[in-house]
């Protein structure tokens, strides 16, 4: 018999959850304003509204807090970093940050000006707003599979080459300051990039002179499946394949609350000794000095763990098999989802589920606020309240999908949690016609407002 899967590790501290009733989530969520990121955590059950800085550290990382080297300069914790970025990226130069919106204000701050064009697959939404933030533009250049979520595609992180070229020819070399990929995909379902369109990218980036970067994020995970539905990578390592994404970029945003596992923390890395001079400067500014920039050198010590530890088969393949698991479920219920499941959440579709409420009444929203009445499961709207408004119009921005994220912290949930999380969605897909009513507006920020936007019913 083949033996089963089992997570390559065991658990030694544990932390108790809080169950509630459905009248206490009734109140707690009005008073939170419809608004999930007002709820305090003792008032959610499963919290799965991001994988982002609440992963499980393991023993090693923590044994390596211990070890953080807390001088201002030249921390032997800011050297251990240095060793993993250089030698499992090939990364000469990078400056630490306190999370990976820093990274990008820091390599932002000299490199984007107003008026620029910054091309690459759906943006993340921090991204995003440094870029527009600074009135330049963020160019989607997604290929088009990505918005159907019912078909199957390995690679639904790619960047469509004739969008990134048409971009290229149509403006001036010196109006795009970089091409960005986002290593997985976040915005359209945690897909991955393949190591194919990443080369594709990369050589028609050098044609028309303009750099890549790479939005890291999940550089590991991405790595994981070009090992799984990349034939010619079936034998590689990960490391191996982890070098070869890094080695078609010129630099990379890292946000290492994800997959270096850590709680805070982010980076930029380059090649160029130039950019790293010019980094420097708004690392300064705006992080720290260059050797802990905004960080403690306990926190930097943890990072250059879970760096080699995110880039395990045996961890990633756990951490994946979970979330591809909560998918699978989700899809026995006939729940309508992103095919095929990302790598760090399950993306429902939200507009599917519930299509007969308009889209001005923002149905992921409305779908996200049911979850979490149904079980105490805090998921997160990617549709209308995240696209923003318009910066121009401040019209409601329609993205193509409406979904609800279910991000899977790592190392944190058992499988148990998994099946809970499906079976509350199961219970309110069967009574979906009976949810009628979405949500209004009652306040909202000038910019990225579905942090602090406040609803009221229908
Ligand atoms: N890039 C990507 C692809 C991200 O997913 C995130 C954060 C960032 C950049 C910004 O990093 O949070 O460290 O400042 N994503 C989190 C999420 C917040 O929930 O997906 P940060």
């Amino acid at each position: 018999m083949e033996l089963p899967f089992a997570e390559p590790y065991k658990i030694k501290v544990v932390e108790p959850l809080r169950r509630s009733s459905r009248e206490e989530r009734e109140k707690w969520i009005k008073e939170a304003r419809y608004n999930l990121f007002n709820l305090r955590s003792e008032q959610v059950f499963i919290d799965l509204l991001t994988d982002s800085g609440t992963g499980a550290m393991s023993h090693h990382q923590w044994s390596e807090m211990m070890l953080g080297d807390e001088s201002y300069a030249g921390s032997a914790s800011y050297f251990k970093l240095k060793k993993v970025i250089n030698e499992l990226l090939g990364m000469p130069y990078f400056v630490p940050t306190h999370q990976g919106r820093a990274a990008e204000n820091v390599l932002f701050s000299a490199t984007i000006k107003e008026g620029d064009l910054v091309p690459g697959n759906s943006h993340f939404d921090t991204t995003k707003g440094h870029i527009e933030f600074r009135r330049a533009t963020a160019v989607d250049c997604t290929i088009d599979e990505a918005s159907e979520t019912l078909l199957y595609h390995p690679f639904k992180g790619n960047i469509d080459l004739n969008k990134l070229e048409d971009v290229f020819r149509n403006n001036p070399r010196e109006k795009i300051p970089m091409c960005i990929i986002t290593v997985t995909c976040n915005t359209s379902g945690g897909q991955p990039v393949s190591m194919q369109n990443i080369r594709e990218v990369s050589a028609l980036c050098k044609k028309y002179g303009i750099p890549v970067i790479f939005d890291a994020a999940r550089f590991a995970e991405n790595a994981y499946f070009i090992k799984q539905r990349e034939k010619e990578y079936a034998n590689h390592s990960i490391t191996d394949i982890v070098r070869e994404m890094y080695d078609h970029v010129d630099a990379a945003t890292m946000s290492s609350k994800k997959d270096a596992i850590v709680n805070i923390g982010g980076f930029v890395a380059c090649r160029d000794k130039e950019l790293f001079d010019k980094i420097s400067m708004y690392c300064i500014l705006y992080e720290g000095y260059l050797t802990y920039g905004g960080l403690a050198g306990r926190d930097l010590a943890a990072m250059a763990q879970g760096l080699t530890e995110g880039c395990r088969y045996d961890y990633l393949e756990s951490r994946i098999g979970q979330v591809a698991y909560l998918g699978k479920l989700l899809k026995e219920y006939g729940i309508p989802c992103q095919e095929p499941t990302g790598g760090h959440a399950v993306f429902v579709d939200a507009g599917k589920v519930l299509p007969h409420i308009p889209r001005e009444e923002y149905q992921a929203q409305t779908l996200a606020i049911e979850l979490y009445l149904e079980g105490g499961v805090r998921g997160v709207e990617i549709g209308t309240l995240l696209a923003d408004r318009d910066p121009k119009t401040r019209e409601n921005r329609y993205p193509n999908l409406e979904l609800v994220r279910l991000a899977v912290p790592r190392r944190v949930y058992t499988n148990n949690h998994m099946a809970f999380v499906a079976a509350c969605l199961g219970n309110i897909f069967e009574r979906r016609d009976k949810i009628t009513k979405g949500f209004r507006i009652t306040k909202e920020a000038p910019i990225m407002r579905h942090f602090t936007v406040e609803l009221e019913r229908k």
